[in-house]
């Protein structure tokens, strides 16, 4: 096995394309270099484009949770109450960033593997109309469902006028987001996942009603308090030293992101994940989540005849192909394979033929080349150059 060749199909980190990976490599730059602001003046309004909001984005050096953090202790004022719907990890780690901080926290929890409705959050603050922010994973990662972040906004909108604060670190770069048009108001995402650069990026986009409510918060913060980096943004700066390697190549994600387009980025993703999605049925493989609520980014897959997490070790014995594994409750029973970012449908062809070997290996009696057939059939029937 070539052992330095690794298969990464996790949902995050992802591969990184040669190109972003060239553009980090660039000698380091002064942060309060003109390098430095015109670095930052173009990825502005690429920036904005990609969560579809007129507001300036901040840039903040943090992994995605430094983001969700930044969204809560900006936008929720002391003894505000605020609910968050908990579709799983992601969720969870939400209201505990919320419990943390103190905030009086309403979790709505739901059954992992679905996606919470509009009309279950309206129902919930309809009877608690003192929620003055409503958070929710867009992406959850740790089941592959997708929540109607869209529907769900319409519906809040017309009841209600907390906020609507997105976790979209698994969605965004991979699923549309049109802040302004939805209006949702925070949206936080990484850098690993459909951005395709390593951690150490947070994006945190706030629309005018958002800003609102930030510009008045009397709760303390200091290295995640977002009027600093709007106030350093919009003259091309960041408030504190930049992770000036990851701009480098946001730069060229950003770049590669006007290529491609983003309606065609989209489609893409929503190919892999049908690809996917036909093949683990076409294997008789369970999925966790249900076809109208399925990631584009991930998919979970909750086989009952063995162990996922024997059948991750075989896949990375046989392949070093790298998928992941559940988390919580769900650690040893789903596996999860990533198709977002820098992966095409030619990656997933490779990753459902593997795992076609994987499932000989383990003894099940499977005919291969099933699955791979499956996903060439969708790719025949809705493939990108169609
Ligand atoms: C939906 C979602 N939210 C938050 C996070 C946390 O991001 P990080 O690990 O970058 O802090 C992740 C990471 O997998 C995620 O998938």
């Amino acid at each position: 096995m070539l052992t330095d060749q690794q298969i990464l199909r996790i949902p995050g980190p992802t591969p990184i394309p040669p190109v972003v990976q060239r553009a980090m490599n660039k000698p380091m730059i002064g942060h309060r270099s003109e390098e430095t602001s015109a670095l930052l003046k173009g990825v502005r309004p690429r920036l904005q484009k990609v969560f579809g909001v007129s507001e300036e984005v901040a840039i903040i050096a943090s992994s995605g949770t430094g983001g969700m953090e930044t969204a809560f202790v900006n936008a929720v004022h002391p003894e505000e109450e605020v609910l968050v719907a908990v579709t799983g990890a992601f969720g969870d780690r939400f209201s505990q960033i919320c419990e943390a901080h103190g905030a009086k926290t309403h979790r709505l929890d739901i059954e992992w593997g679905h996606a919470v409705t509009a009309k279950e959050i309206t129902d919930y603050v309809q009877s608690h109309p003192e929620i003055r922010a409503i958070f929710i994973t867009q992406c959850e990662t740790s089941t592959g469902v997708l929540n109607p972040i869209q529907e769900i906004a319409q519906a809040v909108r017309s009841i209600s006028d907390a906020l609507i604060i997105i976790d979209g670190v698994s969605s965004i770069g991979g699923t549309p987001i049109e802040m302004d048009h939805w209006g949702v108001d925070i949206v936080v995402t990484g850098s690993q996942k459909a951005f395709m650069l390593p951690a150490g990026l947070a994006f945190v986009a706030c629309n005018k009603r958002a800003w609102e409510r930030i510009e008045t918060n009397k709760r303390p913060t200091f290295y995640f308090d977002l009027k600093k980096y709007r106030q350093n943004i919009e003259k091309n700066t960041t408030p504190f030293t930049p992770a000036s390697s990851l701009l480098y190549g946001l730069e060229e994600t950003l770049v590669l992101f006007d290529r491609e387009g983003l309606e065609n980025i989209y489609k893409r993703h929503q190919l892999m994940m049908k690809m996917v999605r036909a093949a683990m049925k076409a294997l008789q493989l369970p999925l966790l989540a249900n076809d109208e609520h399925a990631s584009p980014t991930v998919t979970a897959v909750h086989p009952t005849q063995f162990k996922a997490a024997d059948f991750r070790k075989v896949l990375q014995q046989e392949f070093n192909l790298i998928v992941a594994g559940g988390q919580q409750h769900l650690a040893n029973e789903i596996f999860r394979i990533g198709h977002m970012g820098y992966c095409s449908p030619a990656d997933v062809l490779q990753t459902i033929s593997a795992i076609e070997i994987g499932l000989q290996k383990m003894g099940q009696d499977i005919q291969l080349g099933s699955g791979t057939a499956a996903a060439q059939q969708v790719y025949l029937e809705e493939g990108i150059n169609k």
